[in-house]
């Protein structure tokens, strides 16, 4: 497959990171967007455009896995100038550090990266904030949107954002060295999800999924043990059947509001 138009790449979950593509897309004018998980099952993906954009989510300090697994195969242009959006809820650590490797490794420069603080959806933890604190994080990401893309526009080369003060490097550290642990069984975390009696077979979840991790079998979904850990299914569920061990039971759902559940979706519901 080949790129050639100007393009951002995206992984979301909840509508984060597809709002920011979104609105990065809308100032610079005449870039596409593409699912980023399109394109895992490409044997070799070529880009040719003037800009490459990728935005994601910050999961424990990593990038998604999928995410890595594209851009490891991902051939760009050296004309090609690049830009990565981290999403994220509280620490992005060195998410984008993280992502210049990938890069680097693949003979390929991150041009600039920026960091966005977005709501948070992580309910394996905590369920939504309040739509106050919502609120305000959309407000700064539109004043944020506005800035990055002054700098896209000039095609400026410039250091990447890692968090701001210098005693979140030890922080930092000690975070990335706990979730490290989290991201070897990552894939498999799916076990723990299960639905109760509301699920009524709606397919949602499967429909959702940016992953393709789930079927539905005699009317239920099962997990296939690839997962992203995105949160989409259970946030989305229209009848909060799904929960994740027993803690999600009482946890508020997240979904970006300014996100239309269809343009998540990866398939129609069966
Ligand atoms: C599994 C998981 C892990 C997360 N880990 C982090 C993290 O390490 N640091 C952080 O600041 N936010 C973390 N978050 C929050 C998300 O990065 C943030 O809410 C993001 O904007 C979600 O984007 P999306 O709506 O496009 O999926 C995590 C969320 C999930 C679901």
């Amino acid at each position: 497959m080949v790129i050639e138009k100007d393009t951002i790449l995206y992984f979301s979950g909840t509508g984060n990171s597809l709002q920011v593509a979104k609105d990065i897309s809308g100032e610079l004018g005449g870039v596409q967007l593409c699912k980023l998980a399109s394109l895992i099952d490409e044997n070799k993906v070529e880009v040719k455009s003037k800009i490459l954009g990728i935005v994601f989510p910050v999961y424990y300090a990593w990038l998604p896995l999928v995410v890595e697994s594209v851009l490891k195969k991902i051939e760009i242009d050296k004309d090609t100038y690049v830009f990565a959006i981290a999403t994220f809820a509280g620490s992005p650590a060195e998410v984008l550090n993280k992502l210049s490797n990938t890069l680097q490794s693949n003979g390929k420069t991150l041009n600039s990266g920026f960091l966005i603080r977005m709501p948070g959806n992580n309910i394996y933890y905590f369920g939504a904030m309040s739509l106050k604190r919502q609120n305000k994080d959309f407000k700064r990401e539109k004043e944020k949107v506005r800035e990055i893309s002054y700098i896209i526009k000039l095609r400026k080369n410039c250091k990447y954002e890692l968090s701001k003060l210098l005693i979140d490097i030890p922080i930092d550290r000690i975070f990335i060295k706990s979730t490290n642990k989290i991201m070897e069984n990552f894939h498999i975390r799916d076990k723990k999800f299960w639905v109760n009696e509301n699920c009524n077979g709606c397919g949602v979840c499967k429909s959702i999924c940016p992953a393709n991790n789930i079927e539905i079998i005699e009317n239920k979904p099962k997990w296939k043990h690839n997962c992203e850990q995105c949160t989409a299914c259970i946030q989305y569920c229209p009848n909060e059947a799904i929960q994740w061990g027993i803690k999600t039971v009482k946890r508020k759902r997240y979904r970006n509001p300014n996100v239309n559940i269809n343009e998540l979706k990866t398939k129609e519901t069966s």
